[in-house]
């Protein structure tokens, strides 16, 4: 019912887009969009908003809350399940309704796609998964879309229990705007150990030279070295911002986001000539290979040996009941912590406000972090976590937050706003697909541009 729900509002909403694009462009900037008049100005929702506040109080009872992410994988379902679990306990009226939606080019393509349809319509969904950085301001804070969140984080005690690094990257002129639900790990090489031992290997490649060493004897043995997905522009760009990461210091690969470094630096032509290198060693229909497919692949017998990805893997392998698989640091990246979080706002004019604050709550709190973390494969972003709830690889990746040096992931928001992150994994594709990296580079040089970086 739900599912339906969620289809027939999506058509209507695809025809809605359609009305406002034409209006934005006759009515150009004499009117302000819908999500321009919003239910709170930044200077403090909470005190500016009582009106609409308890409007939205009243209609909220009995109501529903609208949920956006793109989990739909083994892991990411069911722990956000455990954080529906949590919430309906406490408010069993609330009719949760969990729009999630996979797919689209870049991550969560299709369901940011929809979002900002339903955005720029003036019909935001009570929340929605955003990436904490550049993805949660320069797509929604900038563009004045959402409310500031500094009086719930005071009320839940919130400034104390997140890094103070991560507050930050929560925060627009000082006030932060997300609830941080987790901490992933992007830079993670699973492998399987069983793999290996068939070409006499035990240990995991610590760098790029030993990868297509250990690589040229799986070829040999007639097993794929690495697992790729590209059957759209996605999976190939997480794989090359683990590439970037061991060809550059953390400073250079910072650079890249300020204009300090350009996108034409050797070093990344470096990283772009390991990932076309990489590919002669992937699944050979890796072009046809889509995500969902690539975990299932992964626990088959015919797998390929090992497949660089963030640590969401860890949940769905966990989902599948898999166990036959290890983990390492990216080749060439050990001391490293490519970093991205997961969380969640309150959009402007949020349908049912009481809810979704209700929700932000769970979000944030220790027993829904501790509920939510465990299957999602992610360390929680709060500091004081029940330890005994989490397995061995989350306590390696935890001691590794805690020591490692941490650099922001481009394929997940962390690094760069959206429209670069999207051209990002278009010019990626671009080496999957026609395998020339000067072509390649020549794109993320102009992504570059085109996003503005040191402007
Ligand atoms: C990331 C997201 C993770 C995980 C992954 C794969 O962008 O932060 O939580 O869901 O995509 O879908």
């Amino acid at each position: 019912m739900k599912t339906r729900y969620f289809v027939k509002r999506h058509r209507l909403l695809m025809l809605v887009t359609l009305v406002v694009a034409l209006a934005v462009v006759l009515a150009a900037c004499a009117t302000p969009p819908a999500t321009q008049a919003p239910a709170a100005s930044e200077a403090g929702a909470a005190e500016e908003a009582p009106a609409e506040e308890s409007m939205a109080e009243e209609a909220a009872v009995g109501g529903e809350l609208e949920i956006f992410s793109w989990w739909t994988s083994g892991g990411e379902v069911e722990a956000l399940n455990a954080l529906y679990e949590i919430y309906g306990e406490k408010y069993p009226d609330v009719e949760i309704v969990n729009a999630a939606l996979a797919g689209g080019a870049g991550q969560g393509g299709n369901m940011k796609a929809l979002l900002e349809t339903r955005m720029m319509g003036g019909e935001p969904p009570d929340s929605f998964q955003v990436h904490l950085g550049r993805e949660l301001i320069d797509s929604h804070v900038i563009a004045d879309r959402m409310e500031p969140l500094d009086w719930l984080y005071e009320e839940e005690g919130l400034y104390d229990v997140f890094p103070q690094d991560l507050i930050e990257i929560a925060s627009f002129e000082g006030k932060p705007y997300s609830v941080p639900v987790n901490i992933h790990r992007s830079n993670v090489l699973w492998y399987r150990p069983s793999k290996l031992a068939e070409v006499g290997v035990e240990e995991p490649p610590k760098t790029w030279d030993e990868f297509f060493e250990v690589a040229e004897k799986l070829k040999e043995a007639g097993i794929p070295a690495l697992a790729v997905a590209e059957n759209e522009p996605n999976f190939s760009g997480h794989v090359f911002e683990n590439v970037l990461n061991a060809t550059m210091d953390p400073e250079a690969y910072r650079g890249l986001f300020d204009g300090s470094v350009g996108w034409d630096d050797e070093r990344v032509t470096q990283a772009l000539e390991i990932l076309n290198q990489a590919y002669d060693y992937a699944n050979p229909d890796y072009l046809s290979t889509s995500w969902g497919d690539i975990n299932d692949r992964f626990v088959a017998d015919d797998a390929p040996a090992m497949m660089i990805m963030g640590d969401w893997t860890h949940g769905v392998l966990m989902s599948k009941g898999f166990t036959d698989y290890l983990w390492a640091p990216a080749p060439g990246t050990e001391g490293k912590f490519i970093v991205l979080s997961d969380s969640f706002g309150l959009p402007k004019n949020a349908p049912h406000r009481e809810n979704i604050v209700n929700f932000l709550r769970v979000v944030g709190s220790r027993e829904g972090q501790d509920a939510f973390n465990p299957i999602k494969g992610s360390i929680p972003a709060r500091t004081d976590p029940d330890l005994d709830v989490y397995d061995e690889y989350l306590l390696w990746s935890m001691d590794d937050f805690k020591s490692n040096e941490l650099v922001p992931s481009i394929q997940h928001g962390a690094a760069a706003k959206q429209s670069f992150i999207l051209d990002y994994a278009i010019a990626i594709n671009n080496l999957a697909t026609n395998r020339d990296v000067a072509q390649a580079q020549q794109m993320l040089v102009q992504a570059a541009e085109d996003a503005g970086f040191g402007q």
